[in-house]
């Protein structure tokens, strides 16, 4: 098991004696939303914009933010030092509580907070060198895919689809363009610009997502945020997947098909050194 010590309602205790009841909201209907964290050297990654999103998500689906801003930072600080610091994921949910089952929201009923951290793996050689595949599918989801929430059937399914097929991740299509991946957002390079799809109901603003961009606006890389169909997709120079447990990887093989020149490509190595430059200033403190 990784995670060691866990929050739950209020208090730290070893992952094996954290419980809830089975009618924990969570559990009977995957009520409640959710965040993952990464820490670097114990230090935080872009904490103020994953509560920002946090709080977007508990106010989309009504509810309560059990936690003010700096109680959440402290939570967080306190678990990954009981965790032993490093590099970690924080995961995070918020679900609506323990109640009789009943589909109409309960009245009066605390939420249920819970927390854990899992370390964190730095990307392998292999996928530096060679990339990972992806494969493109149908985008099943409902129509909140801005709502960070637990309830990932939908996610699950296309993931395990994608592995089925040798791949890592599946690039989704809704509506005739590309959305984003399973857990992640997606950009293509074509003639030496990045393109990534618009933040919309369709697609998590990814964190990671943001970053990249801010990146490649401080260092004169073009960009844009627009649509793209499957088709411009399969001609891109270099595409990439990107989120907080993942960083940037590159998508050397589509459909069964080389992406570009079927290698990490010349601006993928660009961006990852420069997220690596920022990683390391997180880790001296020099930025949050
Ligand atoms: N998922 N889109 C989806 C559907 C995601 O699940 C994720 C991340 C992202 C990337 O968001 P960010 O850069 O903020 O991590 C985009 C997390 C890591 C997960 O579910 O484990």
């Amino acid at each position: 098991m990784s995670a060691e010590i866990v929050y739950l309602n209020g208090e730290f205790l070893p992952a094996e004696k954290a419980s809830v009841s089975v009618l924990e909201r969570g559990f009977i209907f995957g009520d409640g939303v959710y965040e993952v964290i990464p820490v670097y050297g114990g230090r935080l990654f872009r904490l103020d914009e994953h509560l920002k999103r946090l709080t977007d998500s508990l106010s989309s689906v009504q509810i309560k933010n059990p936690l003010s801003i700096s109680q959440w930072r402290d939570v967080i600080i306190e678990l990954v030092a009981r965790n032993g610091g490093g590099d970690l994921s924080i995961y995070l949910q918020v679900t609506r509580g323990v109640a009789t089952r009943d589909h109409a929201f309960p009245v009066n009923v605390p939420s249920t907070l819970f927390l854990m951290a899992n370390p964190l793996k730095a990307m392998s050689d292999e996928v530096h060198k060679k990339g990972v595949a992806a494969v493109t599918a149908e985008d099943i989801r409902w129509k909140y895919c801005h709502i960070k929430s637990i309830s990932l059937l939908g996610h699950v399914m296309l993931r395990q689809q994608a592995l089925d097929q040798n791949a890592s991740e599946a690039i989704l299509i809704r509506d005739g363009h590309i959305t984003e991946g399973a857990a992640s957002n997606v950009f293509i390079v074509k003639n030496g610009e990045l393109i990534t799809p618009p933040k919309s109901d369709f697609l998590l603003p990814g964190i990671t997502r943001d970053l990249v961009l801010e990146i490649a606006a401080t260092h004169h890389i073009p960009f844009k945020e627009a649509n793209f169909t499957p088709q411009v997709l399969s001609g891109a120079d270099e595409v990439w997947l990107t989120s907080s447990t993942k960083e940037i990887l590159p998508v050397t093989l589509l459909n069964g098909f080389p992406v570009g020149c079927g290698k990490p490509d010349i601006l993928w190595q660009r961006m990852i050194a420069l997220y690596q430059e920022y990683k390391q200033n997180i880790r001296k403190n020099l930025s949050h």
